[in-house]
């Protein structure tokens, strides 16, 4: 790591007099420069060199915000808040101002203001903040009428055992980086600042391949398989699928997230043998091609059919029953592996922190949920056991905020 920023020792004197903030803002230099430029450190799906992955940004201002065509960082934290009482339109707007200050800063590398720990502010590691609206924050600001009619409660599932520990939310903030102390330290702040408006409900951690061990690759998730492969490719179908193209200025330029935590039984996965694991979702565990090809990105062959005459993709198999193929109806899978501590006699718990991201959650992410609901052999390893919805409103300009189209 030789391009890390360095900081001069700061002196007792300089501490007192707001020297340390002065250090930090000119440690972070290196990272605010590429940030003005308004361009990512690495063009999307190219790897950031290993000596940059501390200094690396990602924008924080735009039309759209960051975070989702972004391309995944190593570590996310998702924080869904409750409003308190008495939060209303005025207060919002106070608490999303402070928030979007807090964001701009530290995705560039510079401490927030009054940052009690003002040298984690200066690696940014591709920190992003991706704000998210629940159903609940248009009703406290008295807006329910400018709340994206599918940013509701998802109906019951046959399939879900969820918990209220997991579940809802009246606001977001998906915290992603490079660096799991970057997205401590800015998880420590935004919290920190949320405090006069709001109480945590609950904190998903992910995590995916450390930066840089398998530049350009498709990640895994905890059953081994390569999970994003069918994604929305940047350009033209992601573009169709997840960005609201037009209408008033506080829906253009947004999306909608679903946050699943879906556990996996490692347990009885570890049961079956490699041909079932690849049968159930259609693909090889090896290279992620489909069963009836050789590589990753060849198309699955639906109609094939085997000596038996049977398909040799199973009709029920996790691909088959997720398949969209007009790109208005896909979604922007971004999911984040969780693992926590295994029982006391070594059971794991396991599984993904699944984000989807679509224009329109009613269009898109709903008839694939109820079609792997109703079959999916899948479902024989994994539960969901939370649920919550978000509008990601538009992106904000230098010196804007998150949400003003919405509450300014
Ligand atoms: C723990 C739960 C899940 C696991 C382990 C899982 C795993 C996978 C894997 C391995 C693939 C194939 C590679 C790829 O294209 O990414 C895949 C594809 C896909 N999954 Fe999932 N998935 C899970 C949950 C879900 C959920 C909840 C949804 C949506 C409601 C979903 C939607 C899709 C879609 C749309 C595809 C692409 C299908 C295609 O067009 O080929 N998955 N998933």
């Amino acid at each position: 790591m030789t391009s890390r920023p360095t900081t001069r020792p700061v002196s007792r004197r300089g501490l007192l007099t707001g020297g340390a903030l002065t250090a930090g803002a000119l440690a972070g230099a290196a990272a605010v420069t590429a940030a003005r430029t308004g361009e990512p450190t690495a063009p999307p799906g190219e790897a950031v060199p290993v000596a940059a992955v501390g200094t690396a940004v990602e924008p924080f201002h735009g039309a759209r915000q960051s975070g989702i065509a972004t391309d995944p960082q190593a570590h996310a934290a998702f924080v869904a808040f409750t409003l308190k009482p008495g939060t209303d339109r005025a207060a919002l707007g106070r608490m999303l101002r402070l928030l979007s200050d807090d964001a701009a800063r530290l995705t560039q590398g510079r401490p927030a203001l009054a940052d009690t720990e003002p040298e984690l502010g200066l690696l940014p590691a591709r920190l992003t903040v991706t704000f998210g609206f629940g159903p609940g924050l248009y009703t406290a600001a008295g807006l329910d009428d400018r709340r994206p009619p599918s940013v509701a409660d998802l109906p019951a599932f046959r399939i879900d055992r969820l918990q209220p520990r997991w579940s809802g939310g009246d606001l977001l903030l998906q915290i992603c980086a490079d660096d799991l102390v970057t997205v401590a330290h800015a998880q420590r702040v935004l919290v920190k600042d949320s405090r006069p408006f709001a109480t945590v409900r609950w904190v998903q951690q992910g995590f995916r391949r450390a930066a840089g061990t398998e530049p350009g690759r498709t990640q895994r998730n905890l059953f081994g398989q390569l999970d994003g492969t069918a994604n929305p490719k940047p350009g033209g179908p992601l573009e169709t699928a997840v960005w609201v193209p037009d209408g008033p200025a506080w829906l253009r330029d947004s999306t909608t997230l679903v946050v699943r935590r879906i556990s996996m039984n490692l347990e009885t996965w570890d049961l079956l043998g490699r041909a079932e694991r690849e049968l159930s979702v259609g693909r090889r565990l090896g290279t992620g091609a489909p069963v009836t090809g050789t590589a990753e990105h060849d198309e699955p062959d639906f109609a094939a059919t085997g000596p038996d005459g049977l398909t040799v993709i199973p009709d029920f198999s996790h691909v088959t029953r997720s398949r969209v193929t007009d790109d208005r109806y896909k979604i922007l899978r971004r999911p984040y592996n969780y693992d926590g501590t295994p029982t006391p006699d070594g059971h794991a718990d396991s599984g993904l922190v699944f984000a989807s991201y679509q224009a329109d959650i009613t269009r898109q992410f709903l008839p694939i949920q109820q079609r792997l609901a109703e079959q999916d052999l899948l479902n024989e390893w994994t539960t969901p056991i939370g649920s919550a919805v978000f509008a990601i409103p538009p992106g904000c300009p230098e010196g804007g905020w998150i949400g003003q189209q919405l509450l300014g």
